[in-house]
C-alpha cells in the first residue's frame, strides 16, 4: 500500500491550475483511462494497475478541486471514485479479476453521478459548469 500512497501523491498536479481547462485535460485523461480499463479483457496486470493509478490521481485532484469550491456532493463522488481506483489498482496488482471488475463498476457509477449533478451539456455537444464558470470555454 505504502507503494501505492507514494504513485498517487506523484501523480497530483494536472488540476493544479484549478481552472476549466485544467478540468477538461483531466476529464480527457479520465475518459481515455476508463475506456482503456473497460476495453481490457481481464482487469489485471501491469497496464490495469497503472491506469487505476492515473485514475486514483485525477480523483485525488478532483477532491481538492471541488472543496475548494463547497460541493459536498461532488466531494463524495470524488472521493468515492478514489476509494474505487484503489480498490481497483489492489486487485489489478493482485490478479484478482473479479475484485477488479467490481471496483471499475463502482467507479464508472461516480463519473455518471457527478455528470448528472454538475455536468451542463451545450446545444454544440460540448458541455461546462456554468454556476462555476460564467465565461463561455474556447
Ligand atoms: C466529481 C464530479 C465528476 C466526476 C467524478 C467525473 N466528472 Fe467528468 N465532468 C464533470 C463536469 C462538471 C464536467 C463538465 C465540465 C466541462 O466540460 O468543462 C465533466 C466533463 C467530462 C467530459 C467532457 C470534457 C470536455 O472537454 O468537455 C468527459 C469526457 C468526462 N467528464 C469524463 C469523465 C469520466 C470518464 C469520469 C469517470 C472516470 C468522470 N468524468 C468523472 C464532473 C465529473
Amino acid at each position: 500500500m505504502r507503494r501505492i500512497a507514494i504513485l498517487v501523491v506523484a501523480l497530483a498536479g494536472l488540476l493544479a491550475a484549478q481552472d476549466h481547462k485544467g478540468f477538461d485535460a483531466a476529464m480527457k485523461s479520465a475518459d481515455t483511462s476508463i475506456k482503456a480499463l473497460n476495453k481490457m479483457e481481464a482487469k489485471t496486470g501491469p497496464e490495469a494497475v497503472s491506469t487505476a493509478e492515473r485514475l486514483a490521481g485525477l480523483y485525488e485532484e478532483m477532491v481538492g478541486f471541488w472543496r475548494q469550491r463547497g460541493k459536498a456532493d461532488a466531494v463524495k463522488f470524488s472521493v468515492e471514485g478514489k476509494a474505487a481506483a484503489l480498490a481497483l489498482m489492489e486487485a489489478a496488482y493482485a490478479g484478482n479479476g473479479q475484485d477488479a471488475a467490481a471496483a471499475l463498476k463502482s467507479l464508472g457509477a461516480t463519473c455518471r453521478g457527478c455528470h448528472q449533478a454538475y455536468r451542463v451539456k451545450r446545444p454544440d455537444g460540448t458541455s461546462t459548469f456554468p454556476e462555476l464558470w460564467r465565461e463561455p470555454k474556447k
